[in-house]
């Protein structure tokens, strides 16, 4: 399982990289897929009502209308069908990827099983929907879907052949089969907006909306492609014939030719064993981080701000009732269930100062793995085998490339969970208590920080409209930020090595301007 999330992860990396490089990371779609999902529902959504207005849902009437849209508003109804179909295709391949690169990304288990376990019904709704779309044409494909899915379904003892004798003969089959279809159409996406909004539940501002670029590319695709190769529907269903042949639309019904290699039975036990493997996903093996390795709060140093609970990417702290008497409102509590340690609420607590005696510094938040007192401890050992003039202190996010191996003379790497954990007090120490000349926090990617908001918050801090904010001495000239995935460490080295080379000129500059060193 790990080697294949290696893989995963390593694939994803690159094509990250490259459409980085395409997109630019404010809109490199594999970002944003997530966001590209509810794009695509609105769509689907939007689309549907239109073509529902002109649809009739009887036997006959049904194929008709459709061709009716198709053919005789080509120029709008037409376009609307493609939309709609496209869309559709389009939220599956989102859905599909997004699931990959959450596993790869190891999003799934800890803290994040729930969203994990969310997904499913998604995925579920999802086909539920676009099968039953595929159905409401009533033409040979759809006529196909229904006899292989009802005999499908037929198989289980419990249903014991019902559906295919209610509804697969000429004689039998009336407009209550197309009422069910339509009820399913409509009912399952009106549902699965509430199940998405289940998914979300554990995610704290979750991003649902692309950016506009980003939005207005995928629709303007999605409308090229409905012109040029507008949806259409095969011949009218006919029971009194089996067909021959059909044309599969592979995001929605790949699972219809394995009907007919493996047999009902063989897809059921598949299709049983996938969701179980799903479900079960989050707590296989390689287990990593357990509860135990929350954040913790230490009342005698909160003073109930809320800034932890404002910046925690996973809604895993909550201000509660003061416990222990101090003459403040609220204190903060954490949810160990909820939290993964990323520590970003430990960049956010304003008493996370290194500043303080080393006996003081406990924070009113910290990691038990990695405590404030214990990254000063790192610094200051880091920065004691340091030299030269331009002595730097790397900050490397864990999820990003592996910053300690940039380690030498003049360059000393410490790894910290995420860069939003490293309070902005942390840079003003390393700074003015000369530990190094500059500082270089390295995170994961631009577009998309692993713990969602890690960057966008330091980003922020550091651009002084952010608690805690960077004090106004430190110069920002020698702090340098570097967003790159693990993949991209020469673009690191690139430019931590160029940093090293302003921070030289500086010191060059600095001497030549003290009078009596400039004489010399
Ligand atoms: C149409 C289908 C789906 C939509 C629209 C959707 C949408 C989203 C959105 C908007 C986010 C939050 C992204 C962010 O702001 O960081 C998210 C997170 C997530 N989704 Fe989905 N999702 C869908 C299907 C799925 C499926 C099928 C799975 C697979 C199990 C899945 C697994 C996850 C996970 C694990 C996260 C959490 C990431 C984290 O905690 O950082 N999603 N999804
Ligand atoms: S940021 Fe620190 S002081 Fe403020 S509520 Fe959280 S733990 Fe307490
Ligand atoms: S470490 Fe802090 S910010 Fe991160 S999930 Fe836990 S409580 Fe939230």
């Amino acid at each position: 399982m790990s080697y294949l999330k290696r893989v995963l992860r390593m694939a994803f990396a690159w094509l990250e990289a490259g459409l980085d490089r395409i997109f630019t990371p404010a809109c490199n779609p594999l970002y944003h897929l997530g966001a590209l999902g509810f794009l695509y529902y609105w769509v689907v959504a939007a689309t549907g009502i239109y073509l529902y207005i002109f649809f009739d849902t009887g036997l006959t009437e049904a194929h008709d209308s459709i061709e009716s849209i198709t053919y005789g508003q080509w120029y709008l109804g037409g376009v609307m069908r493609s939309l709609h179909r496209y869309a559709s295709d389009g939220m599956v391949a989102m859905m599909m990827v997004h699931m990959l690169r959450e596993f790869s990304l190891d999003r799934y288990r800890g803290a994040r099983w729930f969203t994990w376990f969310t997904g499913l019904p998604v995925l579920w709704m999802v086909y539920a929907a676009g099968i039953s779309g595929y159905w409401m044409v009533w033409d040979r494909l759809a006529q196909y879907i229904a006899i292989a899915t009802t005999e499908w379904l037929d198989w289980l003892p419990i249903i014991g052949g019902t559906i295919a004798r209610n509804f697969l003969n000429p004689e039998r089959l009336d407009d209550r089969f197309f009422t069910l279809m339509v009820f399913m159409h409509i009912f399952v996406p009106l549902f699965l907006l509430f199940v998405l909004w289940i998914h979300l539940q554990r995610v704290t501002r979750p991003v649902i909306h692309p950016p506009r670029l980003l939005a207005g590319g995928t629709l303007l695709m999605l409308l090229v492609l409905s012109v040029i190769k507008p949806a259409e529907s095969q011949p009218p269903a006919n029971l009194d014939l089996v067909p021959s042949q059909v044309g599969l639309d592979w995001f929605y019904l790949p699972a219809y030719p394995l009907m007919d290699i493996l047999g009902n039975g063989a897809l059921w036990g598949l299709t049983a064993l996938g969701t179980l493997l799903f479900i079960a996903l989050p707590w296989l093996p390689p287990l990593r981080r357990t509860a135990a390795k929350a954040a913790v709060v230490d009342l005698a140093n909160c003073n109930g701000c809320a800034r932890c609970a404002e910046d925690c990417p996973y809604a895993a702290i909550e201000m509660g009732r003061r416990t222990d008497g101090r003459p403040f409102d609220r204190q903060a509590v954490v949810s160990t269930e909820l939290c993964v340690a990323c520590g970003i609420c430990v960049g956010a607590c304003p008493t996370a100062m290194p500043f303080r005696r080393a006996s003081d510094l406990i924070p009113g938040i910290d990691l038990p793995e990695t405590p404030a007192r214990a990254l000063r401890d790192r610094i200051h050992e880091a920065a004691e085998g340091l030299t030269g003039d331009a002595r730097i202190m790397v900050f490397g996010c864990e999820h990003s490339y592996d910053a300690p191996t940039l380690a030498g003379r003049e360059i000393a790497a410490l790894r910290i969970p995420c860069v939003g954990m490293l309070p902005p007090a942390f840079i003003d120490y390393v700074l003015s208590r000369r530990l190094a000349e500059g500082v270089v926090l390295a995170g994961c990617s631009e577009g998309e920080c692993h713990n969602r908001t890690g960057i966008r918050w330091t980003v922020d801090r550091l651009a002084r409209t952010r608690d805690p904010m960077l004090r106004k001495r430190v110069p920002r000239e020698r702090i340098e930020t570097v967003w790159a995935p693990p993949v991209e460490g020469w673009t690191l080295r690139r430019r931590v090595a160029a940093f090293a080379e302003q921070l030289r000129r500086r010191a060059a500059e600095e001497t030549d301007d003290r009078p009596g060193e400039a004489a010399e």
